[in-house]
């Protein structure tokens, strides 16, 4: 899953969907979602785990961030990306063009510790279809090429659960 298949002209990418006509205006706006999910980090509300994660979306051409917000009774935490996916929603957004996620696990770490949860994933296909992407941050490094992947939602919830044919 994290062989780069096709990068950005930019080089700051690397995209595991090849069939994805690369464009400078989707390579801005991936750049700028990626540093308003790296900014909603500061708004984590995590005592409890410690593990910071910030997210942001764009829905309906309209941009929406969001942070984990836990909560004493642990299962009522709510993750950065679906905070941002309900705050679009509750704006009348109804469709996710993109989605960029970024926690603070050391660059490098496999995808698996970066990726949205299942139940984000459900969330998120609620609202997206084959032109869905998700964008993971990988944690930036000095010298470091890529920043993160850009993932198309199929890739990462196949067969999820529609009540619609
Ligand atoms: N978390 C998210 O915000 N998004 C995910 O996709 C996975 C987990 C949060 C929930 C909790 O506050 C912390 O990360 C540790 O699980």
């Amino acid at each position: 899953m994290n062989t780069p298949r096709f990068a950005s002209p930019q080089g700051r990418w690397q995209s595991l969907d090849p069939t994805r006509v690369w464009t400078e205006s989707l390579a801005h706006t991936v750049e700028s979602l990626m540093s308003l999910a790296r900014a909603q980090k500061e708004h984590a509300y995590c005592p409890y785990s410690r593990f910071r994660v910030g997210a942001a979306v764009q829905m309906g051409g309209k941009i929406f961030g969001g942070s984990n917000v836990e909560n004493a009774s642990y299962g009522a935490t709510m993750c950065a990306e679906r905070t941002a996916i309900f705050s679009g929603a509750a704006a009348g957004a109804r469709w996710i063009e993109i989605l960029a996620l970024s926690t603070d696990v050391p660059p490098g770490s496999r995808l698996e510790a970066r990726s949205p949860c299942g139940m984000c994933r459900q969330v998120i296909s609620e609202f997206a279809d084959e032109g869905t992407l998700i964008v993971v941050d990988a944690g930036e490094e000095d010298g470091a090429l890529y920043v993160g992947e850009i993932i198309p939602w199929a890739m990462l919830l196949p067969w999820s659960f529609r009540l619609k044919g």
